[in-house]
C-alpha cells in the first residue's frame, strides 16, 4: 500500500510538472512585463509611446531598428534609463528583449539575437551621457540608410 501510494504521487507530480511548464514560461513573460511596468513605463508608458515629454522617444515600430544597425545594440543598453536601472543584468536583458518584441517586432533584423545577461552586464559598464544625443543622431542616420536597403 505505501508503495502504491508512492507510485501514484510520482505520477501526479509528473503530470503537475507537465501542466506547469508552459504556464511557467508564460509567467516569466508576465513577470517581465510587470518589471517593465514598474521600472520603465512611468516614462515610456505601457504601450511604449512615451509619456508625452518630448525628450522621451516613441518606441513603437521603431526601437527594433537600433538592433539592426552597427552600434545600435550598445546604444540600447547604454542609454542611461537602461544602464543605470536598479535591476540585475539578467532581468534587464529580459526586459529589453520583451520591449523590443512587444513594441517593435517588425523592425528587428531577421538574425536578431536576444540579449543575455553577460552582454548586458558588459555593455552597461559604460553609460552614455554627454554624447548621448550625437550617438543617437548617428544611429538614426544609419537607420535611414538601412530602411532604404531593406
Ligand atoms: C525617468 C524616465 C525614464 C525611465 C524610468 C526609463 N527611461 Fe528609457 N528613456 C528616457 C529618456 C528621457 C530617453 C531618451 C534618452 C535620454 O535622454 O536618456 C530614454 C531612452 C530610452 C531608450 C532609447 C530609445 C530611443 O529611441 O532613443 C531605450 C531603449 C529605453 N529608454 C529603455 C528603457 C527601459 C528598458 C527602461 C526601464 C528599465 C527605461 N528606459 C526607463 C526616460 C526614461
Amino acid at each position: 500500500m505505501p508503495n502504491c501510494f508512492r507510485v501514484r504521487s510520482f505520477a501526479t507530480f509528473g503530470i503537475a510538472l507537465l501542466m506547469w511548464l508552459p504556464l511557467a514560461s508564460h509567467a516569466n513573460d508576465a513577470q517581465t512585463k510587470m518589471k517593465y511596468t514598474l521600472f520603465c513605463s512611468g516614462c515610456h508608458t505601457a504601450d511604449g509611446r512615451g509619456s508625452g515629454d518630448p525628450r522621451i522617444p516613441d518606441m513603437r515600430n521603431y526601437v527594433g531598428y537600433f538592433a539592426a544597425v552597427e552600434g545600435g545594440r550598445e546604444f540600447l543598453i547604454q542609454v542611461p534609463g537602461v544602464a543605470t536601472a536598479p535591476l540585475k543584468s539578467k532581468e534587464l536583458s529580459q526586459i529589453v528583449n520583451w520591449m523590443l518584441r512587444t513594441f517593435s517586432t517588425d523592425q528587428l533584423p531577421d538574425d536578431f539575437q536576444p540579449f543575455d545577461e553577460q552582454e548586458v552586464e558588459r555593455l552597461r559598464q559604460y553609460v552614455l551621457r554627454s554624447e548621448l544625443g550625437s550617438t543617437r543622431k548617428a544611429l538614426v542616420t544609419r537607420i535611414e540608410e538601412y530602411k532604404k536597403n531593406n
